[in-house]
């Protein structure tokens, strides 16, 4: 029922879009979406709109998508009493040789204990962890545990178990390998996930890609669209649903603004409740006084975690970790440096434009100064990449302020296009800025492959309905050693034919 029509047209929107042709994407959208009107208005009488939406496939990935009912199977209740459910695990100290294992129990405290080991289903190991529960609104959270497990061998797959009895659930993680430059690691990046069928593919295709760990750039559950109860209940049916990968890899957690939570209407005052319930941080081990902002070593990578809802301009407590932080960076040992925050500092999506410019004028000289190789953000419901360019020489007094190519500043990445409720961005600034590389308003995730110190692989992969296609490729060169590499450019490597972010 009028999903014939749509599905051609949205073949004749993707062939165009490959073209990156993507002022041709506007005016396509624009009059598919009149196609669509008159579509509708013919169906009007005999079926609800709701459902003539829904069976178009165009409409689908464009249209905010709903969250999956609760009863479906990627919330499914692990089975036997007080199972520990919603299972995850981030790294628990600097360097990775710890991991912090969180679960729930939903009918009494239970066991904060866990069992691991290098064997399966040998656990000659373990942990003793803690528990808290909180109440929000009138919603009471279950018993959530956290538990640390340290002084871990690198590179070692663990075992590890938790729970009770028929109750008892296992899992597996891998260590990942010493800090070494030339250590080769590769993480995912996603954000705005949220928990609608986009969501859900989104997931199953970041398990598909090889990623070993992810750089969550913030907005998680979107639970906060909810009322009263059900604000809780979806945190919970969010653990369950990325349980699939949290429970066996680590998420390097950041704060979006769906986890502020701040409800004065209904007595919740407390901002990022449910969230640091939830999602705990190493954040001592960088020296951090907040869990909000933090950073870990993890194989050749140095990562600094931000909140964009935090004070952050000068002399606050996260504008000096982050001059500490920064200053303690050391390339030889991790070549490549990644700052991880919500709102992009450079963005050419007409939603939430210019949202990063405080954060950019309070950090964006540093981030030049160090030399950082990649700035990922989400919080915009797309995706775009931009070339290496800075405004530090930003004056208001010479209305000297457009960005300009700079070799020493980040590449600026932004994927908020994991999936959730609220749709998609779908409209950029036009013309595309000189600084905006690459975008498109497409669900998908984000892959990087560090292969050494001196380059990395990285990718952004669209869903395309249901398939994985990679769409932005990018070889990455590491802006702290890259500088050798230019110099023996000449040779004829491998690499000159490919295409290169300085
Ligand atoms: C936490 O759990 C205990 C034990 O079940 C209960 O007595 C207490 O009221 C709960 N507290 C909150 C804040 O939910
Ligand atoms: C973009 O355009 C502005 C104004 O024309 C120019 O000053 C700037 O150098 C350009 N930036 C890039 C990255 O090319
Ligand atoms: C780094 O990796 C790239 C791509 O795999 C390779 O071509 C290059 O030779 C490697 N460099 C070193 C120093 O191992
Ligand atoms: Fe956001």
């Amino acid at each position: 029922m009028g999903s014939g029509r749509p599905r051609s047209c949205r073949r004749l929107f993707n062939s165009l879009v490959e073209q990156g042709n993507l002022r041709l994407k506007t005016i396509v959208m624009g009059s598919l979406f009149l196609i669509f009107i008159l579509i509708n208005s013919f169906l009007l009488s005999s079926a609800p709109i709701g459902r003539a939406k829904k069976a178009s496939t165009f409409i689908r990935s464009e249209w905010p998508s709903d969250d999956i009912p609760l009863g479906h199977e990627a919330f499914a209740i692990p089975k036997g009493y007080n199972a520990p459910q919603q299972v995850h695990i981030t790294q628990g100290d600097y360097d990775g040789k710890a991991v912090i294992i969180s679960w729930v129990t939903p009918e009494e405290p239970g066991s904060s204990k866990v069992q691991y080991g290098k064997l399966g289903h040998q656990y000659d190991l373990s942990a003793e962890g803690t528990w808290s529960n909180y109440t929000f609104c009138k919603y009471n959270s279950g018993y959530i545990h956290h538990c640390l497990l340290d002084g871990l061998e690198y590179s070692t797959k663990y075992f590890y178990k938790i729970g009770a009895g028929e109750s008892a659930r296992e899992f597996w993680f891998q260590t990942p390998p010493k800090i070494e430059p030339d250590a080769a690691y590769t993480f995912g990046i996603v954000g705005d996930l949220g928990q609608t069928f986009n969501s859900l593919s989104t997931l199953e295709h970041y398990m598909q890609s090889g990623g070993q760990t992810v750089l969550f750039v913030g907005d998680l559950s979107y639970a906060d669209a909810y009322r009263d109860n059900d604000i809780g209940i979806r945190w919970d049916s969010w653990g369950r649903f990325v349980e699939r990968n949290t429970a066996y890899q680590p998420w390097i957690w950041s704060a979006g603004n769906h986890e502020i939570d701040y409800m004065p209407d209904v007595g919740e005052i407390r901002p990022f409740k449910s969230y640091l319930n939830r999602y705990p941080t190493p954040f001592l081990a960088s020296g951090s006084t907040n869990p909000l902002w933090y950073a870990i070593r993890r194989a050749s990578a140095h990562i600094i975690v931000l909140s964009s809802y935090s004070p952050f301009v000068t002399y606050t407590p996260q504008w000096i970790w982050l001059r500490q932080e920064l200053s303690k960076v050391n390339r030889e040992q991790t070549p490549w440096l990644f700052v991880v925050m919500h709102v992009p500092m450079y963005s050419s999506n007409d939603v939430h434009f210019m949202e990063g410019e405080s954060m950019r004028v309070a950090f964006e000289s540093w981030f030049v100064q160090y030399k950082v190789d990649l700035i990922f953000a989400g919080h915009v419901h797309a995706y775009e990449r931009s070339y290496r360019i800075s405004n530090i020489h930003n004056d208001v007094s010479t209305r000297a302020c457009f960005p300009v190519p700079d070799k020493s500043a980040p590449v600026y990445i932004t994927v908020g296009d994991g999936g959730n409720q609220e749709g998609l961005a779908g409209k950029f600034r036009d013309p595309q800025p000189n600084y905006s590389a690459f975008r498109e308003a497409s669900y998908g995730h984000s892959i990087l492959e560090i292969k050494n110190r001196t380059h990395a692989i990285y990718r952004w992969v669209r869903n395309d309905d249901g398939k994985k296609v990679p769409t932005d490729s990018v070889v990455f060169l590491n802006q702290y050693w890259a500088s050798n590499l230019r110099q023996r450019r000449l040779k004829n490597h491998w690499w000159k034919n490919h295409i290169f972010a300085f």
